[in-house]
């Protein structure tokens, strides 16, 4: 059996495979790990055939659409799952073949209500139901805590003591346990009682997820977080540094413009000399005034660097085919001392 234990910050994701068919199926990817999934499937000689989410995740943002589109290959997730991308929704006791390595199902909501389990041969992959001494929070969307206690002691805590954990978030200390030592010192695990459970798991005060609201958003529609934008513009255009900027400026060429994308007030409160003002939320209704000539080299700018990189990106497909963005934005400008003009 192949089988990679990928980190990232505390989630964990995983590529489980079998060496005689040359497949694989990777568990809760994050998109941050997208090159390390493919880079692990080349290094073992397997190819990717399923992608797999074992919930919707609140903390993390899920590679499964970006990898599966990319693959050609399916996502699968629970039937309840609400992510319209998903390709195969499978339910309980159902089997995911891979090669010869099989993945039964363990619905197991609590966590969240599309929260399943992945029982292998000797090891369980529990997702956010069962994690190594705690289990997953229930006060986030779909979460119910009475659901959670069916999960874990009416199915999970039943496999067979010596099966190995896998959850998908790991904060602190060993990687993988076993049913039977988290049985035995997993501190939510010993209110035994339907009651005290739930009632421990009410008054958990637990602090928000960080991108809560974007990482379900991006989960449950398959849309794109906003790092990712950013990254996929930046991936689309050249740069030009600063220093190249300035000499060009200074030398007076008359081959390039310098567009500030920034609003109307930063514009003019002090801008690149010679800068042409069209701010990003105009850039496509004013294009064809402002920007006449498609075969000019345009460089954009604005205060970090990320707007103007969007905007380099939205004019290269507009067809100004010699767009770059700074690399950097006007507030290292400043920082650096160069040359600035303002309206006043
Ligand atoms: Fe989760």
């Amino acid at each position: 059996m192949i089988f990679e234990q990928v980190a990232n910050g505390g989630c964990q994701s995983y590529l489980v495979g079998c060496s005689d068919s040359c497949v694989a199926a990777l568990i809760d990817p994050e998109v941050r790990k997208i090159d390390r999934y493919r880079a692990l499937a080349a290094q073992h000689g397997v190819r990717i055939q399923y992608i797999i989410d074992t919930h919707t995740h609140a903390d993390h943002f899920s590679a499964s659409k970006q990898m599966s589109e990319t693959l050609g290959v399916p996502v699968i997730a629970h039937r309840l799952s609400p992510a319209p991308y998903v390709d195969l929704r499978v339910d309980e006791g159902d089997v995911i073949k891979i090669g010869s390595l099989r993945l039964t199902v363990l619905h197991t909501p609590g966590h969240t209500r599309d929260s399943m389990s992945l029982v292998a041969s000797d090891r369980v992959f529990t997702g956010d139901a069962l994690l190594i001494g705690a289990t997953g929070r229930t006060d986030l969307p779909s979460g119910d805590p009475d659901e959670l206690y069916d999960s874990l002691f009416g199915k999970i805590l039943k496999l067979e003591p010596n099966m190995r954990i896998y959850p998908a978030h790991v904060y602190k200390g060993a990687a993988c346990s076993t049913i039977e030592e988290e049985t035995r010192s997993n501190p939510r695990l010993q209110k035994r009682e339907r009651a005290e459970f739930v009632e421990m798991m009410r008054t958990l005060s637990l602090s928000m997820p960080e991108h809560l609201t974007e990482a379900l958003r991006v989960n449950m529609s398959g849309g794109v977080s906003v790092a990712q934008l950013l990254s996929e513009a930046a991936a689309e255009v050249p740069f030009m540094s600063m220093d190249e900027v300035k000499s060009r400026v200074a030398a007076g060429a008359n081959d390039f413009i310098v567009l500030d994308v920034r609003e109307r007030d930063s514009f003019d409160a002090g801008h690149i000399p010679t800068a042409k003002h069209l701010p990003r939320g105009l850039l496509e209704l004013k294009v064809n005034e402002a920007l006449p000539d498609p075969t000019v080299r345009i460089v954009t700018y604005c205060d970090y660097g990320k707007i103007s990189t969007l905007a380099a990106a939205t004019l290269r497909r507009m067809g100004f085919t010699r767009a770059v963005a700074l690399d950097g934005g006007m507030k290292v400008w400043r920082e650096k001392n160069f040359p600035i003009e303002s309206q006043a």
